[in-house]
This record gives C-alpha cells, structure tokens and sequence, in this order.
C-alpha cells in the first residue's frame, strides 16, 4: 500500500500544518475548503512557516518545489484519487461525519481516512463511512511543523496493514509515530488536560500567580512553555470543548472544567486566537497576564 497523493480536509491551524509538513516530505497534497477565503488564510500562514525553515536552511527542497505539490481546493472531487485523506476540520462529532459521509462516496475505496480529533472518539466518527478497517486516528501537535509527534490511533475494526502504513507515513512526514488506541485523549491530552486544568484550579486556590506558575513549570520541569501560555496558545474554547468530551467519557473530577475557564470562554478570552486570555497578546512578544482583570471580575 503505496501512499502518493494526501488529501487534507480543512486548512486551519493544523490542517495547513498537516498539509505543509506532508508537501515538505515530497507528497503531492490536496487541501479541501468550504471557501476560498479560508485557503488564502491557510496558505498565506504555510508562506510564513516555509519561509522560516527556508531561512534556516532546513527545507530539503526549494520553496518552489514544495509550494508546487500543495492544491487548495473547494470541490470535494478534487480528493478523489488521494492515498490518505486527513481530516481536520472543526472539534464538533456531527460536522466530521458528514464530512467524512460525503467523501466515503467520493474518494477511492482503498484510500486510508483518518481523523486528527483530539478527543472525539475515532470509533464514532468512523462509523459515518462504509470503509471502517481503513479508518484511524493521526493526531498531529500544535504547531504542526515543529512538533515532532504524531499519535497513530487504531480502533478495534482497524486492519493491521492500513495501522502499518499509517505509523510507516508518519516516518515519512518527518514525525516521531507512537501507537495509541481509541481511548479518549489518546496519550497526550490524557495526561496534558488534567495538568493544564489543575494548574487553572491551583491559581484558582491562590498557589501562584500567572507569570509565576508559569515560571515554576518552565524552570522547574524545564518545560518549553508555562500551562497558562500553553492554554492561550492551545486556545481556551479548544481546552473547554476537549474537557467535555473527556469528562463525558470518565465521569472523574479531573478532567472538569473549572469555573474560571468555563467564564472565560464564555467571555470570548479564547487566548492568543482571540488576542486574550490568561495574558493579554496585544504585542506577541510581550504578553502581559491578566491577573487583576481575572480576580477581580473572574
Ligand atoms: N513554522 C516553522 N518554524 C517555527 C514555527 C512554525 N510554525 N513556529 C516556531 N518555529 C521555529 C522558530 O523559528 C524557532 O526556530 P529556531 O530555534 O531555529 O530559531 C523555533 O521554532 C522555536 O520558536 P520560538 O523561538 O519562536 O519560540 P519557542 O522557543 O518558545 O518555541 C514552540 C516555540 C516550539 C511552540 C515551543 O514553545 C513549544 O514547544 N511549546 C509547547 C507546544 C506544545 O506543547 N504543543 C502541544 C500542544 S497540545 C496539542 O497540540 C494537542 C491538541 O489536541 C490540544
């Protein structure tokens, strides 16, 4: 099982991601979108991100040639004769199966689908297409051309050859595969999502302040980001929509959204998306945490 052609569903954050770090690997790409307008986004941040990798000498090929593969597309045909197609669209279970309906009828019968939810149940979304031993789970990290992993998810009606193919094209994008099952969360935001809620609920009972959490996590375990910069930058209405799918799932208090979160988002402070959140993003380089306004208000 030779794969050639990836189709990319949606080019958000992580669909333009997925698609550029496949298009740098050497696949020819396909990016579907509702509209135009959302390509133009999509491509214009692959711009930004080619450019830097260009700058420092780590793209393989020249821009050129890695712009070359990449197709952005409004017509689901356009998918038709793809190897893979990987869906990324919204974090809602009744848009991924209707996307995933419509391109079961469209797209070759022996093509791999596979979905990069980050806690729906790959099991579930499956069971919109008729091909469900050729379904799984790569769930890609944010942001896509940096981080190395990618988690190749099986269900129980996965073939074993389509999972082999699945973790061997992982290798090929670049990434570092590991192999999971369809249980919620997966690896990482099983252990990631109690971690950045309980840092909510520390700050909630007066542990730290922002900065300073942030700092201790930094410093003290040598993570790359603090859990509230990691929040903003994962988004807050993304964390708050995994919690629910998660506590859904477990019933258990560690995976509940705390209160502050669930106000926050409610207030629109998404994080870096939304230019507010833990910090304020006004100037990137310079967040500044909103302890007062959360106290105060929160
Ligand atoms: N494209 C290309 N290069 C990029 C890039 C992009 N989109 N974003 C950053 N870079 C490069 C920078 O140019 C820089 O390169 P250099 O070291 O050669 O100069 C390097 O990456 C580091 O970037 P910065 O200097 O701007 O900033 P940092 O050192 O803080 O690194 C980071 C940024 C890589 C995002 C780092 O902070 C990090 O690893 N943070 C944690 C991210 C994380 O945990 N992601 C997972 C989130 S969970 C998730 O996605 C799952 C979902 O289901 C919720």
């Amino acid at each position: 099982m030779e794969i050639r052609k990836v189709g990319v569903l949606g080019c958000g954050l992580m669909g333009s991601g997925i698609a550029q770090v496949a298009a740098m690997a050497g696949f020819d790409v396909v990016v579907l979108e509702a509209e135009q307008r959302f390509l133009d986004k999509g491509f214009l941040g692959i711009e930004k991100s080619l450019a830097k990798f260009a700058e420092k000498g780590k793209l393989k090929d020249p821009v050129d040639t890695v712009r070359g593969r990449l197709k952005g597309t409004i017509k689901h045909a356009d998918l038709a004769d793809c190897d893979i197609v990987i869906e990324a669209i919204i974090e809602n279970l009744a848009e991924k199966k209707k996307m995933f309906a419509t391109l079961d009828e469209v797209v070759k019968r022996d093509a791999i689908f596979a979905t990069n939810t980050s806690s729906i149940s790959v099991t579930e979304v499956m069971t919109a297409t008729k091909r469900p031993e050729r379904f799984i789970g790569l769930h890609f990290f944010n942001p896509v051309p940096v981080m190395a992993l990618v988690e190749v998810v099986r269900t129980i009606a996965t073939d074993e050859d389509v999972f082999s193919a699945a973790y061997e094209f992982g290798k090929k994008l670049g990434k570092t595969p590991v192999r999971t099952s369809d249980k919620t969360g997966f690896i990482v935001n099983r252990l990631l999502v109690p971690y950045l809620l309980d840092a909510i609920r520390g700050y909630e009972e007066g542990i730290g302040s922002i900065a300073d959490i942030d700092l201790a996590m930094m410093k003290g375990c040598g993570y790359p980001m603090g859990p509230f910069t990691l929040l903003d930058f994962v988004g807050l209405d993304t964390t708050y929509y995994i919690t629910h799918v998660m506590f859904d799932e477990f019933k258990e208090r560690r995976f509940a959204a705390p209160p502050l979160l669930k106000r926050m988002v409610m207030a629109g402070w998404y994080g870096k998306k939304s230019g507010k959140g833990f910090y304020d993003w006004s100037n990137p380089d310079k967040p500044v945490p909103q302890d007062a306004a959360l106290q105060a208000k929160g």
